[in-house]
């Protein structure tokens, strides 16, 4: 059912089933099409509402996680925000562990809607708003530690299959139904990968000639096969140089696609001007990659990206001039 056509239970109900949108006027003169799903609009204002409620859901149904027991969860800030939406209404005491690189909307939006909120000092020498692989290893130290102390449910992102059923069950079939299947690429910026995950299977299980490209920062492709030039790259939320992310198959995997900071910069701009659509840094990423896609191996076909979080969580950030 469509969420606008009938009264809710709660927020987390008006989760999911976000339009899709074709960007004519950024691919004009270009051969091909490209489709966007405005994931920002979202109640927490990013996808990652979605492996929030799916991952609670999944762990209240196996008995994983008790009434009134903490949860905990390392994040980029969507994540946390989307747990702390589901959390507040299913009443769990939610910690989020951050680093502190993240930009400030997102610990003010999470203590907002109760958090608790920790944030974890970067490596010596990283900048703010660079999160690198190192500096996310000292946020997982810490959110173990918290996990211990308090007898805690960790809603571990990286790992659980959750991540992936959020998207294969919902993002991916909403797709599906919308496009009526009538698209031939899929390109996704990757952090934990879960959303390329579950979106790959299903699309390549719908149509095994759907062709999937993960998207990388320029300098860490790591998953590409490349050496790591600049760890501190500064698309928010992915690009952690880690070799090895567990819910990624190589099987669903068709290519690669390497996007500068400035071209995610810039095309996340465009967004804004031209398509009157505030999407942050990874979705700029995405739209560059299928523009990329558009002018090299899928000229003429129609590309799908996921719009990831809105563009209100960078304006601290030099984004937005
Ligand atoms: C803004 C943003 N873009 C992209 C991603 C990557 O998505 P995934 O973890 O599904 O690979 C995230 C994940 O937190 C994110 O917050």
């Amino acid at each position: 059912m469509n969420r606008s056509e009938s009264v809710l239970a709660s927020a987390v109900e008006a989760i999911g089933n976000t339009p899709l949108v074709e960007l004519a006027r950024l691919t004009k003169g270009l051969d091909g099409r490209i489709l966007a799903k405005m994931e920002y609009l979202n109640p927490g204002l990013s996808k990652k509402d979605r492996i929030a409620r799916q991952i609670i859901e999944e762990a209240e149904t196996q008995g994983a996680l008790k009434p009134g027991q903490t949860v905990v969860e390392l994040t980029s800030g969507n994540t946390g925000t989307g747990l702390a939406i589901v959390c507040a209404v299913r009443a769990y005491p939610f910690v989020a562990v951050m680093s502190r690189g993240n930009s400030m909307e997102r610990v003010r939006m999470m203590s907002a809607l109760g958090a608790e909120v920790v944030l974890v000092d970067q490596l010596p020498g990283s900048k703010p708003g660079q999160v690198s692989g190192g500096d996310l290893e000292l946020v997982e130290r810490e959110a173990k530690r918290i996990v211990k102390e308090r007898n805690a449910f960790r809603a571990d992102q990286f790992h659980l299959e959750s991540n992936v059923r959020a998207h294969y069950l919902r993002t991916a079939q909403e797709v599906i139904r919308q496009t009526k299947g009538a698209f031939d690429a899929f390109c996704d910026f990757v952090g934990t990968g879960g959303s390329f995950a579950g979106c790959a299977a299903a699309f390549k299980e719908y149509a095994p000639t759907i062709r999937c490209f993960l998207v990388e920062p320029a300098g860490a492709a790591v998953l590409a096969g490349k050496r790591v030039t600049n760890a501190n790259h500064r698309i928010q939320g992915g690009g952690y140089s880690m070799e090895h992310l567990p819910l990624l198959r190589r099987e669903h995997i068709d290519g690669y696609v390497q996007v500068a900071d400035e071209e995610a910069i810039q095309t996340a701009r465009k967004l804004a001007r031209e398509e009157g659509i505030f999407a942050g840094l990874s979705s700029g990423a995405n739209v560059a990659a299928a523009l990329q896609l558009l002018r090299g191996s899928c000229k003429g076909k129609t590309v799908l990206v996921l719009l990831n979080d809105s563009g209100l969580k960078y304006l601290s950030t030099d984004l937005w001039e």
